[in-house]
């Protein structure tokens, strides 16, 4: 069994997509074995509680050292000798010796597509600029903020009558539907990072056909 660490630090919509996704048997071959979290106050960790999953919190405000933190978050995380580190809206940006401990095998979900609108206020950024399609992306983490061999992506049309919170629901509509899809491919073995792509290893077991309402990009 492929072990997954999901980090979180609030909602856990994400996290809650992946573990209906297991609980479904769409995520063959692979335990989500821990939830993460930088702060006790994120809801996500409760719903997990919940599921049964292990949970942990690595409060940032607990270090004065951001170094003490980043040490204790990895400590953390490797204590689950996962194969599969999942950002699910982890909202603290990792030091670069996380990423490279789990350089290929740590992905993250962005709310616009990348490398579009990197970094926060997502949908607002692409209202105000008067994009005519939106989405959401995951990638596998590199250490440059939200970028990353992007793994695949939904794109979402903006209405005429949009406000950040309509665009927003639509988008994380489709979180919930690729995210469970990305992980699944890396689970079988089907993506793989390779510099700045993502590669498909073998032909995924779910194509687009079985995702009628989103346009899915896989990567070539
Ligand atoms: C999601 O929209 C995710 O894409 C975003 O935070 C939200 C978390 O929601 N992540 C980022 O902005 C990372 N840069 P959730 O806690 O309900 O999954």
């Amino acid at each position: 069994m492929k072990r997954i660490v999901i980090l979180i630090s609030g909602r856990g919509s994400n996290m809650e997509a992946l573990l209906r996704a297991e609980r479904a048997g769409e995520l063959p071959g692979a335990q989500i074995v821990a939830v993460l979290a930088n702060t006790p106050e994120a809801k996500g960790l409760s719903i997990a509680a919940a599921a049964g999953i292990a949970t942990q919190v690595v409060d940032h405000r607990a270090y004065s050292e951001r170094s003490a933190f980043d040490a204790a978050l990895l400590a953390a995380v490797q204590a689950h000798a996962p194969d599969l580190v999942v950002l699910a809206g982890f909202m603290r940006i990792l030091p670069e010796t996380f990423v490279q401990c789990f350089a290929g095998r740590l992905l993250n979900i962005h709310p616009s597509l990348l490398p579009a609108f990197p970094g926060l206020h997502t949908h607002r950024r692409a209202l105000e600029e008067g994009v005519r399609i939106h989405g959401c992306t995951v990638h596998f983490v590199t250490p440059a903020l939200d970028r990353g061999p992007i793994v695949i992506q939904a794109a979402v049309p903006v209405q005429d009558d949009d406000d950040e919170d309509r665009l927003a629901a639509r988008v994380l509509a489709e979180e919930h539907r690729i995210y469970p899809l990305a992980v699944r491919w890396f689970v079988e073995g089907h993506v793989l990072a390779d510099g700045n792509v993502a590669l498909r290893a073998k032909k995924p077991s779910q194509t687009r056909e079985a995702h009628p309402a989103a346009l899915i990009v896989p990567t070539p």
